[in-house]
């Protein structure tokens, strides 16, 4: 029988209510997570204060009793990540998941950081997951039962897709996943520029340009046709093509490259 998991039986604490928190906070609460069910743990009062605003959230001090959850989701920087699970640590109980989405931080400095029995899960998140259509690669951490997998299946499913990765692949997942929105961007704005020279709204020039870009995804997801043959179905051809294929390649790679320089005791 299938393990079902549901949100409402566990406490969740949030470290980190950026961009990420944000939207972590958002789609658990389109799942059905009721309010009470999380807080944000916080130590900076202004900061805490603008996430209560924004989220309607509870907030309270990392070192105050009321901060206890047990899954803990850590949404801050990089840097921060290693120094809150040693301040948490005494909160950490067996049992307890801790589900980091920074990136550079690998999942064993964590599982080093955290008291026996707690399970460590690392997760690349991406922005996309505002609107539950992000790819979310995640590494399970030795410690982690089916149940826990279970659980956070079912937050990953509210972010949209999830695959499972090696934690080694992670610092790829930025450039694959993570960031990679900010170089398809430009592609679609580049598009939507050249429709409002043709005379077209904004409105409907994005629109053009985003259902093709769309159109090409799922031509890409739903057929088996190889790179060349989808590019032999349109003869025209205006774009160095092999430039911009090695373009986004090398962007890839460079935010890998930038993902290590995150590494806790990194020396460039
Ligand atoms: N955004 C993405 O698409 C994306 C993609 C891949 C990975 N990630 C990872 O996701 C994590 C969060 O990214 P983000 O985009 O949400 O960043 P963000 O928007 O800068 O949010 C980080 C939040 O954490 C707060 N913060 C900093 N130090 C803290 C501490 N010690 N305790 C509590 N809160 C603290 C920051 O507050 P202040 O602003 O006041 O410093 C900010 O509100 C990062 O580790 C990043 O590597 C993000």
């Amino acid at each position: 029988m299938p393990l079902v998991a549901h949100l409402n039986d566990r406490h969740w604490g949030l470290i980190g209510a950026g961009v990420i928190g944000r939207i972590l906070v958002q789609r658990l609460r389109s799942q059905g997570l009721r309010s009470e069910r999380i807080l944000l743990c916080d130590d900076d009062p202004v900061r805490g204060a603008r996430a209560r605003q924004a989220l309607n959230i509870k907030v309270c001090p990392l070192s105050d009793a009321c901060c206890r959850a047990d899954i803990w989701l850590l949404a801050t920087p990089p840097p921060a990540i290693l120094p809150t699970v040693q301040r948490l640590r005494p909160k950490f109980h067996p049992g307890h998941i801790v589900i980091s989405f920074a990136a550079g931080v690998p999942l064993s400095q964590m599982e080093a950081a955290l008291p026996e029995g707690v399970a460590a899960v690392r997760v690349m998140p991406n922005a996309l997951s505002l609107i539950g259509r992000g790819v979310n690669p995640v590494a399970y951490g030795q410690g982690c039962s089916l149940e826990d997998r279970a659980l956070v299946q079912e937050l990953l499913a509210a972010l949209g897709e999830s695959i499972v990765i090696r934690d080694e692949q992670m610092d790829w997942a930025v450039g694959l996943t993570g960031a990679s929105m900010r170089w398809l961007l430009p592609v679609l704005e580049g598009m939507t520029l050249a429709g409002k020279d043709a005379g077209f709204s904004e409105g409907h020039a994005r629109w053009m340009a985003a259902k093709m870009m769309e159109g090409v995804a799922a031509l890409a997801l739903e057929t088996d046709m190889s790179f060349e043959d989808m590019k032999a179905l349109t003869s025209v051809q205006v774009v160095d093509e092999e430039a911009i294929r090695e373009l986004f390649r090398e962007a890839v790679h460079r935010a890998k490259t930038l993902a290590e320089t995150m590494h806790p005791g990194h020396h460039s």
